[in-house]
């Protein structure tokens, strides 16, 4: 297989003690009107700041909001994955962007609270001013010669962010190779970026896009439509292209996600994806318990993990 080379990334050029300004130049809502999630992709101005062209796909950046928490300290910085490819929103390289979901939960004493960061960002007007911090991320990007790989992409909610902006990178450098978005949301209202991906796998046929909706779509067996079931449910277009050797893979989103994947890679043998040691490498997979799972069923060289 090609070397995996992932390029060399600028990190931290502005940290928490010395944040840059960046202007919000548009705050739109990626949910349908009756989804009960509000995910926005909001785009900021970085002209004149050093991020400008060295912001990489994959990479993050971070927000500063404003105020203190409950112990009266300034609130500590979020990360928020890069939406944009690296030459920029629209090959604009002083735009930079992400997608952000509002943080809404309520607790058992009927307390609603609102996450402190995502909300702060979603309530930007264009011409709001926000600090920014960043780039971060040094290992989920893309390697140098992208297209010599294939890809299998899995991403649940917002962790579909990164992909937009890697996948418009490769199709502009016109990759032959086939790439597999697997994205996991809870309702059909909840699918980011449809409108560009959707028309993009009619126009490419080395490129697929394999919603799974989980609070509607039910596999054969009646059990929940997770990300990691297109192991099975679509093995004949999964299992010749992970058996490939030089494809990669990508796991994006909520923490959790990847014990679901590897548990479904193990018991599919596609050991190469994983680095199993003792004593789960003495169990069968379907017998992998959640230590196993945390502790010694690591990623591989080949499986890129962004999980929060
Ligand atoms: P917070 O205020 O930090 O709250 C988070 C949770 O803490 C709440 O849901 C609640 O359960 C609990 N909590 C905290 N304080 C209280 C309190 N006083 N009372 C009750 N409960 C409390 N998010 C995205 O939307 N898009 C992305 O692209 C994205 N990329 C990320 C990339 C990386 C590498 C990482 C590490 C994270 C990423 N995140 C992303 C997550 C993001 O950084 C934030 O964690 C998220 O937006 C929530 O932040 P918040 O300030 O809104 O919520
Ligand atoms: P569900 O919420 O039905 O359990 P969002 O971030 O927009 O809420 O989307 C996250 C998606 O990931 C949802 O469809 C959610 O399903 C699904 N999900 C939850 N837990 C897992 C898991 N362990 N493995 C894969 N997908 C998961």
């Amino acid at each position: 297989m090609s070397e995996i080379k992932l390029p060399e990334v600028e990190l931290n050029i502005y940290t928490p003690r010395e944040p840059v300004e960046a202007v919000i130049v548009e705050n739109r809502i990626c949910t349908k009107e009756s989804s009960p999630n509000f995910v926005r992709h909001v785009t900021f101005d970085i002209s004149g700041t050093e991020l400008e062209g060295h912001v990489q796909v994959g990479q993050s950046i971070g927000i500063l909001p404003p105020g203190e928490d409950e112990n009266g300290r300034p609130h500590k910085l979020r990360l928020y994955s890069v939406s944009s490819p690296t030459k920029g929103e629209d090959g604009q390289a002083h735009l930079v962007s992400t997608t952000v979901k509002r943080t809404i939960e309520e607790f058992d004493n009927n307390e609603l609270y609102l996450g402190v960061c995502s909300n702060y960002l979603a309530d930007l007007q264009p011409g709001d001013k926000v600090k920014m911090t960043g780039p971060s991320g040094r290992r989920f990007l893309l390697p140098e010669n992208a297209t010599d790989f294939n890809y299998v992409m899995f991403a649940t909610g917002t962790g579909i962010a990164p992909y937009r902006g890697m996948i418009k990178e490769m199709i502009e450098a016109g990759i032959e190779n086939d790439i597999v978005l697997v994205f996991g949301c809870p309702y059909r209202t909840d699918l980011l970026y449809a409108d560009y991906f959707e028309p993009l796998a009619e126009e490419y046929d080395n490129f697929h896009y394999l919603p799974h909706i989980s609070r509607e779509a039910r596999r054969a067996d009646g059990t929940k439509k997770y990300v990691q079931t297109c192991l099975w449910d679509a093995a004949e277009l999964m299992d010749p292209l992970l058996e490939k050797e030089n494809t990669l893979l990508y796991i994006c989103g909520l923490k959790g996600m990847e014990a679901g994947i590897y548990q479904a890679l193990g018991q599919k043998k596609l050991n190469e994806y994983l680095d199993i040691r003792e004593p789960a490498a003495g169990k069968k997979p379907e017998d992998w318990d959640e230590k196993d799972l945390k502790r010694y069923v690591k990623p591989s060289p080949r499986t890129f993990v962004e999980v929060y």
